[in-house]
């Protein structure tokens, strides 16, 4: 997911197209967590509305609406990261566009 939306960034001050989501990214629904770790009550709700999100953003043109949604997903990722898992956080805060 990270390298999906490092490529996303690239592709917007480049203003080349977005990629289509990688269907790999559905398997957020099924995976196994790491031994030791526990997901969220509402994994399935975070995990849900941060792919609607993402979804949003491939879906714009326009390069102020695109760089606004694609936030929107990067700051969706984050949301749900403060609350199980925070060591990749600052990695993908990098992406937010300034
Ligand atoms: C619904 C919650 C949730 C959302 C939304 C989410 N993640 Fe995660 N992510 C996790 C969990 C939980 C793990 C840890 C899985 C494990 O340890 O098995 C993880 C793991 C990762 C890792 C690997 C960390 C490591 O140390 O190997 C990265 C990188 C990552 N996520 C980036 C992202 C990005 C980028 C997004 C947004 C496109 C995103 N995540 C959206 C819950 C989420």
């Amino acid at each position: 997911m990270l390298d999906y939306i490092k490529a996303e960034k690239t592709n917007i001050s480049n203003n080349l197209p977005a990629q289509p989501m990688p269907k790999s990214f559905q398997k957020i629904y099924t995976a196994k967590v790491t031994p030791g770790k526990k997901l969220l009550n509402n994994h399935e709700q975070y995990a849900k509305e941060s792919l609607t999100l993402l979804n949003t953003y491939i879906d714009k043109k326009e390069m102020a609406e695109r760089q606004k949604t694609f936030n929107l997903a990067v700051e969706s990722c984050i949301a749900c990261h403060e609350l199980v898992c925070p060591g990749p956080i600052a990695t993908i805060r990098q992406n937010i566009i300034k």
